[in-house]
């Protein structure tokens, strides 16, 4: 499995692949223990005398021919990870290789290539899966048309594209699209479906599938009408529609990811698709919407136009997560899911910027790909489009897209190409802004003010901190959006966007009565960190004052990030905060949601950024102490309040996931949250006992959990819900997120070895270890047990799941925060699994990067 030495994969390095895939033809012989893969490939040589590599591993070579000749051993040299045919066996033109191999779904623990979930069988290509199932050129810009015949003795066979036939124990596919590997998908279970339809803007009517165990399928509902929506959506927003006769999803138990593109073939982590007002939360409803919605917004932005190589791969997944963005923003509250947007974006992507694993949007060497499948690449490569369409409005935004559609449709594609259709669309030099995609590292910037004679002069300076091979760094294009404020209240300049282009730029307002109060940044304009010394009152007014919803929010997020900052180090709660929220709170006319997300307290681990990016080191047990006290401080000053809050946003009648409702009992939560620092748990108690829906349930168990009191209601969540996987998810996660951090490596250790604990299924891993990192001052427990505790339960997966294994071990990425003495338990924790005999390449990658400090 492991390789001895670890190959670094450069951007530099690229190079087309001499052969052109004329088309693929597949079967499959389903068996657990031995399936077989028969593969038909016709190409044509693009430069002569180049031998035929082709990518395969894990995988039994039965035979090989070329034209229907049997390879003989010196045709070809077979290693573990490839087949390579020398040019001497190949003809000068056009020729068909077929190969056969045989694989074991049933053993492959990893969930790439074929594998087996429950008796079910899927697949998993992305990135580099496909040579886990037959031979081949497992690259993006190797676009082909497939057939795939499948044979099984199961009730259902699915494959990419439109199905042309089937009998009892066989179908066919055709996909009449060419496509890249990583989009093959093939299923076969006992599946049912739930089913639906959709016509499309030409009239072309498509079928609509959601695959699920039986059981399920009265938990499909919500999910067949986000799909519904989303294709509505993507022809009226984008002028996109779909382009087969069928659209299928499949919900598995065991995935590593959230979801996945296949054309015409989504498959999904089944906590992605079943939805029920009893088993799911509001929250997770909304992803669920905006998941179902990024995979079909893929079918053209990742599908038709796909990556030219796999460090391009922000030009599919941040364009995407855009595009599901502006969805999520168009069915719901755009000012509520920016604020949950930048909240994600600053709490993983800042995070990964400020510490070892910092990298590029688009990187440019990686060992293991799966590695880069990160918050920088997704979120920030989303904001760097945001950015882009500030800068080149929505109209030239609109040409620029039907530009990329039109000259790329079919192509495997660059971020040069991108940029290009921007600049020929609007005539801009995005040569600078290019640099958003070059330079890791978050802009840290820094405004200071000039009032003279009616002259207000915003002047800025922008640093970008060093980031790992990136010492130092030219000045970015940074569109900031600015509003100004009369202090009476009043907007004296609309929103305006200042476009930054040195390292420092001073802009200029004349003609004002009085100086303003600026509002800057609105919307989040770029993804900097805004350094403004600004009063708590000042930060309040802004919180009653702007009118940009986000910057309003902020200005609440900020007063009570420097608050408790403050407190951290021993101050008391700041008056100005506690009145701010007051008056908010009693604002009857702001969304419930947007309340909701004010009266939230930023969490342990944004402080801990927060004092680390002003030079402190953060202390986690005195950032858990501090925010306790902040919260029962705004619950002693407002119990009346909150109380009334609590009791008026109970929402009556049948449960309804949308973004109404779903405020409401936002902001009852969030103001239990606070009550239930002050009275013992009572009023969660009540509400655990009587809540309607999972949503409350849950977030009440948390409150019960946070004030120490949850013994029983955990036994009777449990009991309750054994039976249900998706839910005991939960009950694992939230118990863990909301301990006592004291105790919480004790915890964590003994619910993993609870019978219930599944180590191997990918989400319950994540639940456990998840919720146990996301308890701050519980995973950096002084004594180091959380760390070890961590680091063994990596080691135990890391041979089992390796790409599941280093994706978690980002739970490490802030150690050189920390106190020396955390920070020493930290190292020798990753010492330790880099120590390994055998450590994957996905894992050795990870803690080698992890091992070194930034700064
Ligand atoms: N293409 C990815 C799935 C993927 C991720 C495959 C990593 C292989 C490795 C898919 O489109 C995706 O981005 N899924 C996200 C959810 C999405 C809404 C951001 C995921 O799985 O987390
Ligand atoms: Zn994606």
């Amino acid at each position: 499995m492991k390789d001895a030495t670890p190959q670094t994969i450069r951007l530099a390095d690229y190079a087309p692949y001499p052969f052109t895939l004329d088309a693929v033809a597949l079967t499959f012989r389903l068996a657990p223990k031995a399936t077989r893969v028969v593969a038909e490939i016709r190409m044509t040589p693009r430069q002569p005398g180049a031998a035929l590599a082709l990518d395969g591993e894990h995988l039994r070579l039965i035979s090989a021919a070329i034209d229907g000749q049997s390879l003989s051993a010196e045709d070809y040299i077979l290693t573990d990870t490839g087949l390579t045919i020398h040019p001497a066996a190949l003809p000068d033109a056009a020729f068909t290789l077929a190969t056969e191999v045989e694989i074991a779904p049933e053993g492959n623990t990893a969930l790439q290539g074929l594998y087996m979930s429950r008796g079910m069988y899927c697949t998993q290509c992305e990135a580099q899966g496909f040579r886990r199932i037959t031979f081949y050129p497992d690259r993006p810009d190797v676009m082909a048309r497939f057939t795939v015949r499948v044979e099984a003795d199961l009730p259902v066979l699915l494959s990419n594209g439109n199905p042309t036939a089937s009998g009892p124990g066989w179908a066919e596919w055709v996909d009449p699209w060419p496509k890249p590997a990583y989009l093959f998908a093939l299923v076969a279970g006992d599946l049912v479906a739930h089913s639906g339809n959709f016509t499309t803007m030409s009239g072309r009517k498509v079928a609509l599938n959601i695959w699920v165990r039986r059981g399920d399928e009265d938990r499909c509902g919500f999910a067949l009408g986000a799909l519904q929506r989303a294709m509505k959506w993507d022809e009226d927003a984008y002028g996109r529609e779909y382009d087969l006769d069928i659209f299928n999803i499949v919900a598995v138990d065991d995935f590593n990811m959230g979801a996945m593109e296949n054309k015409g073939l989504n498959i999904f982590n089944a906590k992605l698709v079943l939805a029920s007002p009893d088993t799911t939360t509001d929250g997770e409803y909304e992803r669920i919407e905006g998941v179902i919605a990024h995979e079909y917004f893929h079918n053209w932005t990742g599908n038709r136009i796909t990556c030219r190589d796999w460090f391009q791969l922000c030009l599919k997944e941040g364009l995407t997560v855009f595009r599901d963005q502006q969805f999520t923003s168009d069915m719901r509250s755009g000012p509520v899911k920016r604020i949950e947007d930048v909240l994600t974006l600053r709490a993983r992507q800042f995070r990964e910027d400020q510490g070892p694993l910092a990298h590029a949007v688009r990187p440019e060497s990686y060992v293991e790909i799966n590695n880069f499948y990160t918050a920088t690449v997704y979120e920030k490569g989303a904001e760097v489009i945001g950015m882009l369409r500030r800068l080149v409005g929505d109209a030239g935004y609109r040409r620029a897209l039907d530009l990329y559609f039109d000259r790329h449709d079919g192509q495997a594609a660059t971020i040069e190409d991108w940029l290009a259709v921007f600049a020929d669309a609007t005539g801009r030099d995005l040569g600078q802004f290019k640099r958003w995609y070059s330079d890791a590292g978050t802009p840290r910037l820094r405004v200071e003010e000039h009032w003279q004679d009616g002259t207000y002069t915003l002047e800025f300076t922008q640093v970008t901190p060093p980031t790992p091979g990136q010492p130092e760094k030219a000045p970015r294009v940074i569109p900031i959006a600015v509003g100004l404020l009369s202090p009476n209240g009043d907007e004296v300049v609309p929103t305006q966007v200042l476009e930054m282009t040195e390292a420092r730029q001073r802009f200029s307002f004349s003609g004002l009565a009085v100086r303003p109060v600026p509002s800057l940044l609105r919307g989040f304009s770029a993804p900097v960190v805004l350094e403004r010394d600004a009063t708590a009152a000042e930060r309040a007014f802004l919180l009653a004052h702007d009118t940009d919803p986000f910057n309003r929010w902020e200005a609440g997020r900020s007063l009570a990030r420097e608050a408790l900052c403050a407190m951290v180090a021993g101050a008391a709660p700041e008056p100005e905060h506690i009145d701010a929220v007051g008056r908010l709170i009693r604002d009857g006319a702001a969304d419930p949601a947007f309340r909701a997300l004010c009266l939230r307290l930023p969490g342990e681990e944004e402080i801990a950024t927060a004092l680390f990016e002003r030079g402190t080191v953060p202390d986690p047990d005195a950032i858990h102490a501090a925010r306790g006290r902040l919260a029962a401080a705004l619950a002693q000053k407002h119990e009346a309040v909150l109380s009334e809050i609590h009791d008026a946003m109970a929402v009556p009648g049948p449960y309804a996931p949308d973004a109404g409702p779903a405020g409401k009992r936002a902001l009852r939560l969030a103001a239990l949250a606070l009550l239930s620092r002050i009275d013992g748990g009572r009023r969660a108690q009540a509400l655990f006992d009587t809540a309607p829906n999972m949503t409350e349930t849950l977030g009440a168990l948390a409150c019960l959990i946070e004030a120490g009191q949850a013994d029983a209601a955990l036994a009777g969540f449990r009991a309750r819900w054994s039976a249900d996987r998706l839910v005991m998810d939960k009950w694992f996660m939230v118990q863990l997120a909301h301990a006592d951090p004291a105790n919480a490596p004790a915890l964590a250790a003994r619910l993993a070895s609870d019978p219930a604990f599944e180590w191997k299924n990918p989400n319950r891993f994540r639940a456990l270890m998840g919720g146990f990192a996301a308890n701050h001052a519980g995973f950096h427990h002084p004594s180091g047990a959380g760390y070890s505790f961590y680091a063994d339960w990596l080691i135990k997966l890391d041979p089992v799941n390796p790409q599941m294994a280093a994706r978690m071990s980002t739970a490490f990425e802030t150690w050189p925060r920390y106190d020396a003495a955390r920070q020493a338990l930290a190292q020798a924790a990753l010492a330790r699994i880099e120590a390994l005999p055998g450590l994957s390449r996905d894992m050795g990658e990870m803690v080698a990067r992890l091992a070194k400090a930034n700064r």
